[in-house]
């Protein structure tokens, strides 16, 4: 890989679902967590990243609370006057809130990273490893945790004597090989824009399985590069996940959750 020498970073933050699987009525990015929406402990996280002269943040469309949390935080963060703040309505899945934001970045940004605002505890050290690939010239690199759990694939099946809902194993993958893929993932900003573009030619049966933008750039056959990610960058998505995430915010095992 060569080294890029003059990168300029954008981190976008996709905030714009619903929240529907943490079932609080409203969206995810809003819920509470150590007595703060969680998106300002996920900007924060970029913020002190040091990484970003752009940062884009995707809300839900006529928002209006959002909207003042993010007037806010632009706020906290205003004097630094070399960081250009964005916020634009998201769409209708991921994707779409991923590409309202690149459509707004600066003409001079070189690499973006994507980041959920349902990950408020990523640590410093996994944006800097994102990064840190970008600049020796990855065009893609994604943070991964290897998998605790054996994963096996499965296809719909029945039995005689039970109803609908009954599944059987097709496959066990070797768990050595398998990881569980976070945020942020880092792109060049053009091959990103590419392989947005690409999937938009997709018919909806095969937009649903899109669920990360890496996917989207191995469509185009370009070399998604895999560095360490942190059990700390857990997407908030159920209640027991929001249990987690208070619990490392406030817990007496904190000084220990900072790493690198
Ligand atoms: N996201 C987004 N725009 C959408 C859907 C999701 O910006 N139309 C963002 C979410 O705000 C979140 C991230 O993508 O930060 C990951 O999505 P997910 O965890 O699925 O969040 P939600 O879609 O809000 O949750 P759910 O699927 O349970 O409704
Ligand atoms: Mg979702």
């Amino acid at each position: 890989m060569t080294e890029v020498p003059s990168a300029k970073c954008a981190v976008v933050i996709v905030a714009a679902g619903s929240g529907q699987r943490l079932g609080q009525g409203v969206p995810k990015a809003r819920v509470l967590l150590g007595g703060e929406p969680m998106l300002v402990h996920t900007v924060r996280g970029v913020v002190r990243s040091g990484i970003a002269s752009q940062i884009c943040i995707a809300v839900p469309a006529e928002d209006a609370a959002m909207e003042q949390i993010c007037t806010k935080l632009v706020g906290e963060f205003g004097s630094k006057t070399d960081l250009q703040w964005s916020i634009v309505a998201g769409g209708a899945d991921r994707a779409e809130s991923v590409r309202a934001a690149l459509s707004v970045l600066a003409s001079d940004i070189t690499t973006v990273l994507i980041h959920d605002a349902a990950r408020p505890l990523t640590p410093a050290g996994v944006f800097d490893r994102v990064s840190h690939a970008l600049r020796d010239g990855a065009k893609a690199v994604i943070p991964a945790l290897a998998v605790v759990d054996t994963i096996k694939t499965v296809v719909p099946a029945g039995l005689p004597g039970t109803g609908a809902g009954v599944e059987k194993v097709s496959g066990t993958p070797a768990r050595s090989r398998l990881r569980a893929i976070q945020t942020p993932q880092g792109f060049d900003v053009d091959t990103l824009r590419r392989a947005h573009e690409h999937a938009q030619s997709l018919d909806a049966a095969s937009a649903a399985l899109i669920t990360d933008d890496a996917m989207l750039v191995e469509a185009l056959g370009e070399d998604v590069y895999v560095v360490q990610g942190s059990t700390h960058s857990l997407k908030v998505t159920t209640p027991t996940d929001l249990l987690l995430a208070e619990a490392m915010l406030a817990g007496p095992l904190r000084p220990r959750w900072i790493e690198g």
